[in-house]
């Protein structure tokens, strides 16, 4: 049983299984997906996926957290998405195919833990759309109210959080209620009622989805002109914003004063920049969506890797510059619950034409983020139907348009019906543990995967001996912490309801770290997996114990539909009745 389990797919089968759907899918009947994207088009995807609801909404509480110097964090997480963005670049010039992640666990640690990630990038793909559409949907309402198009309230938020804005603003005098509470009020007591239930739902959202759903349905080509467009004009858009704002910077804002007086680039010091970690981590997530596009890419081997990291130097480049012109424009204080910072600066420098952009590129960006989670969801699906995973209709490739058409639709179904029932906050932290734990598993499968010899025209990850350096760098991490504090370690232990979280999974951060040091020794692993490991384990450790327990219900819930479903029907299993063994190579 246990070693059923983790059998694994060997990586030439995948090849195989790959090049056997381009020209014949089981049962789908159209050929294979078309291979019609170049380095270019690859790029753009990313720079599409990364650039989104992160900047244009979550970007103004981060600066509100950390001041200026969340510069430093932008660099902090893009070295911790470089290191990953390598991994997922050596996976993706070694196993081309589309299931991204999935693929790469399937190869690496075995078919439950691909499962678990496929059901993990669910959260990333699908419920991270759904925060996206959301976002869009503010953006959309604040951009047709600019052009004197009024949508009821009740139709532009979630029925949660007019619920939620009830409940919290009872007994609270008006004038001290903020003006997003005051419109969510609104659309409670406005809204028409069926049977005493309340219609409250956000239509944009919803039509949004759809739109974006019968895109991807008609096909990649014209999903892909769409989305180079959009990301053209995104970039234009950002430009001008640095460009303009950088007129109306004042250099004093750099170092403002903090609630004590005290001027900083980093007025609430480096803890205070650490408490933005998770809306800077989500403006970068998405780069890893291009290696979704693999079975589309001309030439996969070569494009995907340097597509990867050339959309994420791109992206921090725009976030650095943006963060700076942000906080030099305005006192990083104003940026307390501004949802839109960078119409924001130019609300409070009068530029009424640049609010006006700022408003329809959100929305253009948003919508190629949109695109390109709802292209990546549907081809992880097509992959598992096609290890036997999820029914054979997941890899049902429609004749005539050559995309995974019934996974589409159910992609569109799954963003489509939770946008009735929950709201931005519930879904943003789902997103971001599924893809740091998904960041994780694709570092740690690049370690178990056999090296390879350097192939001429192929991306090959550097190879660091991390034998001595990584246990070097985990003891002077701790003698720096020691230094700093002798008594950090046992106050970890000291738990109470408010940092049982924070402390439990620090403590578990340090024994993994302690455990891979001793390994890396032994084996003399690779440095850069390893570093993108250990940074994607420490960002986790900034997640709630209410995330993880959302997040570990849900993996309960994929491990027990796998086991009624998956475990029986795997192809590999049928296939194979073989000897496999745990480390990544099929013997039989
Ligand atoms: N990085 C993407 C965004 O910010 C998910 O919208």
């Amino acid at each position: 049983m246990s070693k059923s389990l983790f059998r694994t797919k060997n990586i030439d089968k995948i090849l195989r299984d790959a090049e056997t759907m381009q020209s014949d899918p089981h049962g789908g009947g159209g050929g294979g997906l078309k291979r019609v994207l170049t380095l270019k088009d690859l790029t753009f995807f990313g720079i599409a996926a990364i650039i989104g609801a992160g900047s244009f909404s979550s970007l103004g509480e981060a600066c509100f957290r950390g001041g200026p110097g969340v510069v430093f964090l932008f660099i902090i997480c893009a070295v911790a998405c470089g290191f990953t963005a390598m991994c997922y670049a050596e996976f993706a010039s070694r196993i081309p195919v589309a299931g991204s992640a999935y693929t790469y666990a399937y190869a690496s640690f075995g078919e439950l833990f691909a499962w678990v990630i496929g059901w993990a990038l669910i959260m990333e793909y699908s419920i991270g759309n759904i925060y996206v559409a959301f976002s869009w949907s503010d953006y959309f309402t604040s951009f047709t109210s600019r052009i004197g198009l009024h949508i009821p309230d009740y139709l532009t938020c979630s029925y949660r959080e007019a619920h939620g804005a009830v409940i919290e603003s009872a007994g609270q005098a008006a004038n001290t209620l903020t003006n997003s509470t005051k419109e969510l009020l609104n659309a409670w007591n406005n809204s028409p009622q069926i049977g005493g239930l309340r219609i409250i739902f956000d239509l944009p959202a919803l039509v949004i989805n759809v739109l974006i759903t019968m895109l991807v349905y008609v096909g990649v080509k014209e999903s892909r002109n769409f989305s180079n467009v959009m990301v053209i004009l995104k970039l234009c858009v950002v430009a001008l914003v640095i460009g303009v704002g950088a007129y109306y910077v004042n250099p004093a804002n750099w170092t403002p004063a903090n609630d004590i007086g005290v001027h900083s680039f980093m007025p609430n010091g480096f803890s205070g920049v650490m408490t933005a970690v998770s809306g800077v981590f989500f403006a970068y997530i998405g780069f890893d969506a291009i290696s979704v596009m693999a079975e589309e890419s001309k030439n996969p081997q070569r494009d995907l890797p340097r597509s990867m990291i050339l959309s994420l130097v791109i992206c921090t480049v725009v976030y650095i510059l943006l963060t700076l012109v942000l906080t030099g424009v305005v006192n990083y204080k104003n940026f307390k619950d501004v949802g839109d910072p960078l119409a924001k600066i130019f609300e409070d420098t009068h530029v009424t034409w640049m609010q006006f952009l700022v408003s329809l590129a959100a929305v253009i960006a948003m919508t190629s983020v949109l695109l390109v989670f709802q292209m990546g969801q549907p081809r992880i699906w097509m992959c598992m139907s096609r290890d036997g995973l999820l029914p054979p209709i997941f890899e049902k490739i429609h004749p005539k348009f050559q995309t995974p058409s019934f996974s589409t639709i159910i992609t569109g179904l799954f963003v489509g019906i939770p946008i009735i029932f929950t709201d931005k906050t519930f879904v943003l932290d789902f997103t971001s543990i599924a893809t740091l734990f998904a960041f994780v598993l694709v570092c740690g499968g690049v370690l178990l995967i056999p090296r390879k010899e350097k192939v001429a025209g192929k991306f090959n990850m550097p190879y660091v001996n991390a034998k001595f350096i990584f246990p070097g760098l985990i003891a002077v991490a701790i003698a720096i912490l020691l230094y700093n504090n002798p008594h950090y370690y046992s106050d970890l232990f000291i738990i109470n309801a408010d940092n049982a979280s924070l402390n439990v999974s620090t403590i578990i951060l340090w024994l993994a770290l302690i455990v891979l040091s001793v390994v890396a020794f032994i084996k003399s692993w690779s440095l850069i997996p390893l570093l993108g490991l250990s940074t994607c384990l420490y960002l986790l450790t900034g997640m709630t114990g209410r995330n993880w327990l959302w997040f570990g219900s849900w993996l309960v819930l994929g491990i027990i539909i796998y086991f009624l479903y998956g475990y029986r029907k795997s192809r590999l299993a049928g296939e194979l009745g073989v000897i496999v063994d745990v480390v990544g190579h099929n013997v039989g």
